[in-house]
């Protein structure tokens, strides 16, 4: 019978530490991913983006997804807002992408960019507000209140 040498039991537990301690990174960095709905305790900024439909009397529907979530089709009355919140992940590349389409006599739609860490980090640090208008979709500051700073026409 084969008999393990001292070094090469030692180097199985290297490598037995060494995976572990892979499996441990991964399931690290899967807990940091995004996570629509609901607040997780990991550290990582929290962002709420925040759609309101003022397009009178036209139903909006918005459909928006990440690279690793999809968070269904919506669909909000005049006045009424969708909104979801997660956490920026640690590479701090989070990106909500979204379609949004409403019709009068013909439809209304564009997909865009609602959340990008780059760009809104610090445009809306706790909430992006976003207000559909039926000459397009306008991104608000968060700590300035109502003025337009990221402006979508529809197509
Ligand atoms: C979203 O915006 C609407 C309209 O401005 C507001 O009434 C609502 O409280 C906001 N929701 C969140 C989660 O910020
Ligand atoms: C988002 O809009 C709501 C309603 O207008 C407002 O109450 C809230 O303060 C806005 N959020 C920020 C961060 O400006």
């Amino acid at each position: 019978m084969m008999k393990m040498g001292k070094s090469s039991g030692r180097m199985m537990r290297t490598s037995c530490l060494v995976i572990l301690f892979l499996m441990a990174l991964t399931i690290l960095f899967q807990s940091y991913e995004v996570q629509p709905y609901e607040v997780q305790s990991e550290p990582g900024l929290k962002h709420t983006v925040n759609v309101t439909n003022e397009l009178g009397d036209h139903a909006l529907t918005i459909h928006c997804k990440s690279k690793d979530d999809d968070l269904g089709s919506h669909t909000i009355w005049n006045q009424e807002s969708y909104s979801w919140s997660f956490r920026e992940n640690i590479f701090g590349r989070t990106l909500f992408f979204c379609y949004l389409e409403w019709k009068d006599t013909q439809i209304h739609s564009g997909t865009f960019v609602l959340f990008e860490a780059q760009r809104d980090g610090d445009r809306c640090p706790t909430v992006c507000n976003w207000s559909a208008k039926e000459d397009g979709l306008y991104g608000y500051n968060g700590d300035e209140g109502h003025e337009g700073l990221v402006f979508y026409a529809w197509s």
